[in-house]
């Protein structure tokens, strides 16, 4: 279904073309004067200088056809050559009555036929899920939500960092602990010999101890670097044991991830795309894109336009193993294979951009992918603590995921410990969902490449931007059908407009599509937020001014539940496109 803009822009284009000009400049967009007008078209200013015209000349040509056209209540020139365009009731109630009838709920499907690949999460193996990569968790996940609501085919992977040096670090940590495990004696044989059961905590008390270690004994960490190399050239021993590790710890991620209602189709790792990088090496080769520089072999990748040096891409160390780029190109071609994208988007810290702009240079040089791909990098900034710097834990420490959802819901099990509407039993489980919604909203609102300030009481608020404002406002219309004795998905008849809070309402529900519209050409789930928290005032803002339950007339009362009805699946649609989970009452 097309958004109510781009049904307008026809509408406005016809009447340009049949005063002689250009189609084109029949634009439309919503009004930001909605004291003036709920539409707008601004095309007479460039058709003025097309056609050598005043503007307002235009826009009055333009205005007087669009008058002859009943689905207008208003087609107004406002100088010094605006369109000021407003719809009748009938015209309005027409539209809602589409969306309220479409599948998609009007939300433009712009996606169809095209595929994205979202590498997103990205955690480390054998390290426990720290805040660092809860935006990116957060943010991936709405974004692929957002894209599967436009229709596009998503494959969502973790791409899991399993391959490199951390990995390297823990088997040499463990070797020094427990030099009697057979799988650090000679002649192992993965057959015969088993590994000992290992579990997450120690895999995420051993990788720091490990790490601090290497930084501090250069004899150890040469035996990780070693070990590291032996690794990715398939030692039996250490294979067997990574895939133990790998095993105790894709586990304690998943788990963790659906406390955060995340989850990943594909559950790669940059050990995945080792069965690439010969054919990445030959591509480069072949090309005559590679050469050897100080024992490695590099690739350029520099531009002249470059502000800031560009250094030249590691695709293989001196001593022969691979780097962080040399699997993510890996990646990119096993990805082309698998999926042929149309886009590929990378939702990673921005610090790492400079990485990402030689991977992808390099990918387009060696092309890896067809030129219409897009590759892109979604460079999410951090969340920081009051103090403006990243957030840490009381001690200076940083904060595990899990010890953050468990703040947050047990500041949120405090707020409706007092509420009637709960009973015990679920308290927990509610406490969860607002404390995840809250965190989730929080983040989400700020657009993916900015900073924010993590603040408990405020996301946990009921007033404002919150998710938990979001929720309660579901669990209002929920109530106000329970009194009615209707159905949540009672048929949707909107017959009248009956006064201007409604009118307002209906404004913001036809057009949800623009802002769906909107954030997904911006890839930025913050837009689908800020729709959302317009929709609930305006909701709210209708339910104020009207006694809906208590309406004598029977009309009126049908028309105003459907409203209710309509709202409350709109705003089902934002959250679920957020990856919050509603709550029944609160
Ligand atoms: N594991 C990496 C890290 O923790 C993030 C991976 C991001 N994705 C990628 N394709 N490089 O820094």
């Amino acid at each position: 279904m097309k958004t109510i803009t781009e049904q307008l822009q026809q509408v406005v284009s016809a009447a340009f073309e049949s005063c002689g000009y250009d189609g084109a400049l029949g634009t439309v967009s919503v009004s930001d004067r909605q004291d003036l007008c709920q539409f707008q078209c601004n095309g007479a200013f460039a058709g003025a200088k097309q056609y050598r015209k005043a503007p307002l000349v235009i826009a009055q040509e333009v205005a007087a056809v669009l008058q002859q056209n009943p689905i207008f209540e208003k087609a107004e020139v406002c100088r010094p050559g605006f369109l000021n365009l407003t719809l009748t009731d009938a015209c309005f109630l027409e539209h809602i009555g589409a969306i309220a009838s479409d599948e998609h709920l009007g939300i433009p499907q712009e996606g169809q036929g095209k595929t994205i690949v979202l590498d997103y999460g990205g955690p480390n193996l054998a390290k426990p899920l720290h805040i660092g990569h809860l935006r990116s968790a957060i943010i991936g996940e709405a974004l692929k939500r957002l894209a599967r609501a436009c229709g596009y085919r998503v494959v969502s992977d973790v791409h899991l960092g399993d391959w490199g040096l951390q990995i390297g670090l823990v088997i040499a940590e463990l070797s020094e602990r427990y030099p009697q495990w057979p799988c650090f004696q000679e002649g192992f044989d993965p057959q015969r010999d088993e590994i000992p059961t290992l579990d997450a905590d120690t895999l995420n008390e051993i990788y720091p101890f490990a790490s601090k270690k290497s930084k501090e004994d250069e004899q150890f960490k040469a035996k990780a670097q070693r070990i590291t190399a032996q690794l990715q050239s398939r030692d039996p021993a250490y294979i067997a044991l990574w895939q133990a590790i790998l095993k105790v710890s894709v586990a304690d991620l998943k788990k963790n991830y659906s406390r955060l209602n995340v989850d990943f189709d594909l559950w790669y790792g940059e050990s995945d795309s080792d069965g690439y990088i010969d054919e990445l090496v030959g591509i480069l080769r072949d090309k005559g894109l590679m050469y050897l520089s100080e024992g490695a072999m590099v690739v350029d990748v520099a531009q002249e336009d470059d502000k800031a040096p560009v250094p030249p891409v590691i695709i293989k160390k001196s001593d022969n193993s691979n780097i962080y780029a040399t699997t993510d190109l890996a990646t990119i071609l096993q990805r082309q294979k698998d999926f042929a994208p149309d886009k590929i988007w990378y939702v990673v810290d921005k610090r790492q951009g400079l990485h990402f702009t030689q991977v992808f240079r390099c990918a387009r040089r060696a092309q890896l992918v067809p030129d219409s791909t897009e590759l892109q990098l979604l460079g999410i900034g951090t969340m920081n603590g009051s103090d403006g710097k990243p957030y840490k834990t009381r001690d200076g420490g940083v904060m595990r995921l899990s010890d953050l959802i468990d703040t947050v819901t047990q500041s949120a099990l405090e707020k409706i410990e007092a509420s009637p509407f709960v009973d015990g039993e679920h308290k927990e489980e509610l406490a969860q969902r607002i404390g995840v919604a809250a965190i989730k909203f929080g983040d989400l609102i700020n657009h993916w490449s900015r900073d924010y300030c993590f603040d408990m009481e405020k996301f946990l608020s009921f007033e404002g931007k919150t998710g938990t404002y979001l929720l309660y406002m579901v669990t209002r219309i929920n109530s106000i059908l329970r009194k009615a004795g209707l159905s949540q998905d009672a048929p949707v008849k909107i017959e009248a407009i009956y006064g201007q809070e409604e009118r307002d309402l209906l404004f913001q529900i036809l057009t949800t599509s623009e802002a769906f519209r909107h954030a997904i050409r911006e890839k930025a789930p913050n837009y689908v937020c800020d729709n959302a928290y317009q929709l609930a005032c305006a909701f709210s803002r209708f339910y104020n001014t009207s006694r809906i339950i208590d309406e004598a007339d029977p009309q009126k009362r049908s028309t105003w539940l459907s409203l209710a009805i309509l709202t409350r699946r709109l705003l089902l649609e934002h959250l679920d496109v957020l990856g919050i989970q509603a709550v029944e009452s609160m």
